[in-house]
């Protein structure tokens, strides 16, 4: 039952991805219905510049509906199954939109669906590793976590293969390639009233115990709840004290700052690492690296960014989220050197384009060991009952700010930059991975009341100053990997 309703959640990370990757291989496509629309509207074709802008609207639009979209997760969140279902609303709309949009003749319309198909997407990325960070056992927490992230990139490798122009990226069929995001839309909706509401969510919001347990006990299969239920108590009492905590309350206490402040870096981790550098742009950059038929190394990073997500979901509950998050940075950075190294050499050795692909290959399987899903499903971890809802605002807002600066500057930086535009992010990455180190505990293995009560004691016992050393100890920094 804890897979039906966690495959059910993961409909809303499949969302997400699908809708990322979608609108990459039908560009060119898609900018001739854009001009087709001004034609018709203009009798003259669209100037250079306006399609330039209407494009990187259309394509950017989706982040700002996810800034706002995954800002409220907090701010009306109650019960977190019934929201998903709700949010589907807005699935149904955006495909709406976007389906007709050639129909009508309307860019405007294909701008909205962006638009609302992103605050669904937004939703989407607080909502799914909120339930199942508190549907999952302490031991699975960061396996079952990553199962966000998977659902994800299955979502884009879906959208590149669909996306190819045999399939759905035709002038025929790509309004239907984007409006196809409502039948995981019908799915959800069917699945959900059979999923359980979250025994954590009963048990401490609402005081049901009898039905926490109920639950519990379907989910786990077995009537052997009591540990569980124990730790959830024990979460609870600890609540008593904490009472309701806002957002504001997140950044003023003590007590949340340095995990609030942890949580925003591991998001700024995976964004500004430049994934979606990749993810938006891959086709152009394996064209600028002299890769013949750059489509296909697309689809090759979308599969090797699902391969990689399945073995991190094997191995962070023995390797640990520092150790891989740590791991993913590095091996990151190295990838990005060697990119800028072939790009750089391209003109002298042109078989540097098949180092870029292993670059780019790599740079993503890097991506997926840890700073991919770790950063969603950490922020379950980091914080209690209490702050968790808002808690996952603050960490979604900066996640889709900072995927917004990435989507909407990497062309013009790399104008810029040329064959160095990686060298920022190795940079940056390097910045991350020294932070980590400082910074981040190793949550594995920890109840979520052990890993408050770690946060407490810095807070109390060193005050505002931080003492690394007892943070890493916390739950062992880990040396296995
Ligand atoms: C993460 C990021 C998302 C990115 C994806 C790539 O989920 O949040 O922005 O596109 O990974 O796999």
């Amino acid at each position: 039952m804890t897979g039906g309703g966690m495959g059910t959640a993961v409909i809303g990370s499949l969302q997400f991805g699908y809708n990322t990757g979608v609108i990459n291989a039908p560009q060119k496509i898609i900018e001739g219905f854009l001009n087709d629309t001004w034609n018709n509207r203009y009798s003259e074709p669209i100037p250079a510049t306006s399609l330039t802008t209407l494009w990187s609207i259309s394509v950017a639009i989706f982040s700002v509906g996810g800034i706002f979209g995954s800002f409220s997760t907090g701010l009306y969140i109650k019960r977190v199954r019934n929201s998903m279902l709700i949010a589907n609303v807005l699935a149904f709309i955006a495909a709406g939109f976007m389906g007709f949009s050639k129909l009508a003749v309307s860019w405007e319309m294909l701008i909205i669906g962006r638009f609302i198909v992103g605050l669904y997407s937004g939703l989407s990325t607080g909502f799914v590793p909120m339930y199942v960070g508190e549907i999952a056992p302490t031991s699975l927490r960061g396996a079952l976590g990553t199962l966000h992230q998977l659902g994800i990139v299955i979502g884009i490798l879906m959208a590149q293969v669909f996306g190819m122009e045999s399939i759905m990226g035709n002038s025929t069929m790509w309004p239907f390639l984007l409006g196809l995001t409502f039948i995981p839309a019908v799915l959800q909706c069917i699945l959900l009233p059979f999923c359980p509401e979250s025994p954590r969510f009963l048990l401490i919001n609402c005081n049901e115990e009898l039905k926490a347990r109920e639950v519990l006990e379907k989910l786990r299969g077995t009537e052997e709840v009591g540990a569980d239920m124990q730790e959830m108590k024990e979460e609870a009492r600890q609540m008593m004290r904490e009472k309701k905590v806002t957002i504001l309350e997140l950044f003023r206490s003590p007590l949340y700052r340095q995990p609030i402040f942890i949580a925003i870096m591991l998001q700024l981790s995976q964004q500004l690492s430049g994934i979606n550098a990749v993810f938006y742009y891959s086709t152009r950059i394996f064209e600028k690296a002299g890769v013949s038929q750059p489509v296909y190394a697309t689809i090759g990073a979308g599969v090797v960014n699902t391969a990689f997500t399945v073995v991190s979901l094997f191995i962070v509950e023995r390797a640990g989220r520092r150790s891989l998050h740590l791991t993913g940075l590095l091996g990151m950075a190295f990838s990005a050197v060697l990119m800028t190294v072939a790009m750089a050499l391209l003109d002298q050795l042109p078989w540097m384009s098949y180092v870029s692909i292993v670059a780019i290959f790599s740079f993503v399987a890097f991506f997926e060991i840890g700073p991919g899903p770790i950063p969603w499903f950490i922020v379950a971890e980091l914080f209690s009952q209490g702050p968790r809802p808002s808690a996952f605002a603050v960490a979604g807002f900066s996640n889709w700010s900072a995927n917004f600066i990435v989507g909407m500057t990497f062309q013009y930086v790399e104008q810029l930059c040329g064959p160095y535009v990686f060298i920022i992010f190795t940079v940056l990455l390097l910045g991350f991975f020294v932070f980590t180190y400082f910074m981040v505990p190793e949550t594995k293995g920890r109840s979520f009341d052990e890993i408050a009560a770690g946060f407490r004691h810095d807070a109390g016992e060193a005050g505002e100053k931080y003492a690394p050393d007892e943070m890493n100890s916390l739950g062992g920094a880990d040396s296995q990997l």
